[in-house]
């Protein structure tokens, strides 16, 4: 019967059919999806450890930030410690074992290196340690733990970055966000974005698109309206990933220009680093408002969902950047046997 309809049906008709379907799929499939996130995502007050650590880390990580500032403001975060604080307090109510856990012990270890900072300058810390109690902020004096707070980046270390494994290349490259003032050229990015067109897609249907801004301009009204790189100086250029939606062939695949977009993201940082080029990745996820003035101020086709910046420039001869402290491997692997 189904047979006969075909034949019967002219395919005009069958894709319009075809295409009511997937209008309904559409919102059923993607109001499924909100109601997952909405579910599990650490909103704020949540008493959730993975919840409690991941706004550990976020909090950490502005930390980390501030400390690496070249322009170093002192009594910088307070608002970030404000927060820090009640969080750290209600993790360690609720895991046992506190002393083993990571998240912790790296914020701890950020606070360290924000103490040693202020206090090698006998700068007053009289507000930071109002905000803690006796145990942490005295946890934070002794602790022996490193891997939270800054790191250094040199363009020094980074001449050979071409002669590198690809396991080297990964432990060396950082997020860098402060630049060379040199600019840089669209003729010295290239390479790198011909070497990330290796990466995999879906059906080898490469949704990904590169725009190049090197306009400062530009670059100059786009990065407020990302929000996530406030108190560093202009990077000399832009990429914008994209993903284009009309590699996309139905409602199941709304999300790839994602999954692909951000593997290219991947491929391009490595291959930004191989050429010894400084990079930072900053976030597209952005309210509808600063999505649209920033797709009207780029010019970025209807069709493409932004998908990552990147910050790129030529390394300058001495920087800081977040540790950044990874999760050990074996505690985010779940064998399926
Ligand atoms: C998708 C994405 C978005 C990011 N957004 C920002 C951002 O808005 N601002 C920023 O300073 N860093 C941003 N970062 C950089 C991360 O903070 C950084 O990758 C992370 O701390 C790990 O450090 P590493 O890149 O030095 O290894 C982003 C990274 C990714 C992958």
């Amino acid at each position: 019967m189904k047979n006969v309809l075909k034949h019967l049906i002219p395919e005009p008709a069958i894709a319009a059919l075809r295409g009511m379907e997937a209008d309904l799929k559409l919102r059923r499939e993607t109001v499924h999806q909100m109601k997952r996130f909405r579910r599990n995502y650490a909103r704020r007050g949540s008493m959730r450890q993975a919840h409690l650590e991941t706004r550990i880390i976020f909090f950490t990580h502005q930390i980390e930030k501030g400390l690496s500032h070249t322009d170093f403001r002192y009594g910088f975060g307070k608002g970030v410690l404000a927060q820090l604080s009640p969080l750290l307090e209600s993790l360690r109510r609720i895991d046992t074992d506190i002393a083993h856990n990571d998240v912790y012990q790296t914020a701890i270890s950020s606070l360290h290196e924000y103490r040693v900072r202020h206090e090698a300058e006998d700068y007053d810390l009289s507000y930071a340690k109002a905000m803690f109690s006796a145990q942490v902020w005295d946890e934070a004096a002794a602790t022996q733990d490193r891997t939270g707070g800054d790191l250094v980046i040199r363009a020094a270390d980074k001449t050979d970055n071409a002669k590198l494994t690809f396991s080297e290349l990964m432990e060396v490259r950082h997020s860098v966000r402060e630049f060379a003032d040199a600019p840089i050229s669209v003729d010295e990015i290239m390479p790198a974005v011909r070497t990330a067109m290796r990466t995999p897609s879906v059906c080898n249907r490469q949704p990904t698109r590169v725009h190049i801004i090197t306009n400062p301009d530009l670059i100059r009204k786009a990065m407020p309206l990302q929000g996530g790189f406030r108190g560093y100086p202009l990077p000399p250029a832009l990429l914008l990933i994209t993903g284009d939606n009309q590699a996309m062939m139905n409602q199941d695949e709304r999300n790839e220009c994602y999954t692909d977009g951000g593997l290219f993201g991947m491929s391009l940082l490595l291959a930004l680093e191989e050429q010894g080029i400084a990079a930072c990745p900053l976030n597209t996820m952005l309210p509808m408002q600063r999505d649209e003035a920033t797709r009207s101020l780029l010019g970025i086709p209807d069709g493409e969902f932004l998908v990552m910046y990147i910050a790129v420039g030529h390394f300058a001869e001495e920087v800081k950047t977040c540790k950044s402290q990874r999760f050990d491997a074996d505690t985010i692997v779940t064998v399926h046997s």
